[in-house]
Order: C-alpha cells, then structure tokens, then sequence
C-alpha cells in the first residue's frame, strides 16, 4: 500500500476523530489564536477532517475559507459537512504537486505540514504577509518526513519565512487509543510521569502518553 492508498483508508476509517477530543481542544486554541488577527480568505491543506475549518468558519461569517486535501474521502466528507454552508468551499490538492492560486488569499492554515515532503518549497511560495497557522508534531507517525522536539527545531526550519508571533504546546494522545488517555486523564501519576519523560528526554522521545504539537501563527516573511 502506497501513502496516498494510506492516508484514503485511514481518512475513510478516522475521519471524525480529528475533531474530537484533543483535537478539538486543539483546534478550539487554534481558531482562538487565529482570531487575534485580521484575515478574509483562508485556504487550507491537508485539512484531514475539517476540524479547525468549522470552528474557524462559523465563528467568522464573514470570511471566505477554502479547504482542501489529498484524499477523496476528505473530500466526500466535506460535501456533507460543508456542502450547506455560505463560506465554505473545499476540492481535491495535493500539496506536494498542485498548482496553488495563491493571490486568492491572505491567509495560509495547515496541520498536516510534516505530511508534504516539500514543505519548505511551498512555504517560500506564500506571499508575504499572508497569516500563517500551522500545528507541528513530536513524534513519528506513518507520513511524516519530520517530527520537532522543540519550538526552537520549528524556527530552525521556518524561520527564515515566517515570523512568529505565538508557539503554544498542546497534548494530543493517539485518537486509536483515546481509551487509554480517558482512563488516565485525571490521574495525578499519569500526570507526574508524562511530564518527567517529556522534560527529561528534552521532548525527543515520544511514546504513546507524550505526543505533543506545537500551534504556531505567524506572518509570512
Ligand atoms: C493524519 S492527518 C493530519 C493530522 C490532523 N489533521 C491534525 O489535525 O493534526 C494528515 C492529512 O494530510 C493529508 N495529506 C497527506 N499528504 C498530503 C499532500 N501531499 N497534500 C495534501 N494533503 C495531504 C492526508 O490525506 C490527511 O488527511
């Protein structure tokens, strides 16, 4: 099996876990940073399971946001989740090969960057001043060409193009074993020793307790 057979099957499985649980806590901060800046035309790659698009969508009428992925069950799923709605439009990108009209908008969102293998060719094509939010991980997971251990990796990598304004790290436990991450949420133990093997290891190491992301905005250089 190929990725783009992959992330088809994973996306037409998972779907809806995107946007549950962490990752809608997750994509609830991210919209409330968003919001801190003005924008009026989103688009967005790799957008999974349109999780940050329907917060960010019905929280600004106004704007327009176009999401867009890889796989056609990402696609399906927006029709029904988006096909009712004034602001929403979504299509079919892949983010790695596409052609991307980028004079259509000022804004630029993505969670799913360790995903393309060239990353860094697409950011340098955004145009400058165009708000930036992306959400980068610390550990390695089918598709992913990089992982970050800290905020300073992420500079490292995309500073030179953007300009950050605000880095905030959130929990993510795996959505397969959401089970296990309800079980131990509120354990004081649970909390101690996630912390002391995500601090001790300098966040390098990832098992399946410590996954972290970074949520990054900025402006493009
Ligand atoms: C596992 S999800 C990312 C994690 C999740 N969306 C989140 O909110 O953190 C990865 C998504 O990236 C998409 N993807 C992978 N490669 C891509 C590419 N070259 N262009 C566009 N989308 C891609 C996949 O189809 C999938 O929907």
């Amino acid at each position: 099996m190929d990725l783009k057979e992959y992330y088809e099957s994973d996306n037409r499985d998972h779907m809806a876990n995107y946007a549950t649980g962490h990752y809608l806590e997750r994509n609830t901060r991210q919209a409330e940073m968003i919001s801190k800046h003005h924008f009026s035309s989103v688009i967005e790659l790799g957008g999974s399971e349109g999780g940050l698009c329907g917060i960010v969508a019905s929280q600004n009428p106004g704007i327009r946001y176009h999401i867009t992925d890889l796989t056609d069950a990402a696609v399906s799923y927006y029709k029904t989740k988006f096909g009712n709605s004034e602001n929403v439009t979504y299509s079919k990108l892949d983010a790695d090969a596409d052609h991307i009209d980028w004079g259509k908008y000022d804004a630029f969102f993505c969670n799913s960057l360790e995903h393309f293998k060239h990353d860094l060719r697409l950011i340098k094509q955004i145009p400058k001043g165009t708000l930036v939010s992306i959400c980068l991980p610390n550990f390695q997971c089918v598709g992913h060409y990089r992982t970050f251990s800290c905020t300073d990796d992420i500079i490292d990598r995309y500073g030179d193009h953007i300009d950050f304004i605000e880095m905030e790290m959130v929990s993510v436990p795996p959505t397969r074993f959401t089970w296990l991450k309800n079980a131990f949420v509120k354990s004081f133990v649970f909390d101690i020793v996630n912390w002391c093997m995500f601090h001790m290891c300098g966040g390098t190491v990832a098992p399946m307790v410590t996954r972290r992301k970074w949520i990054c905005v900025g402006r493009k250089r």
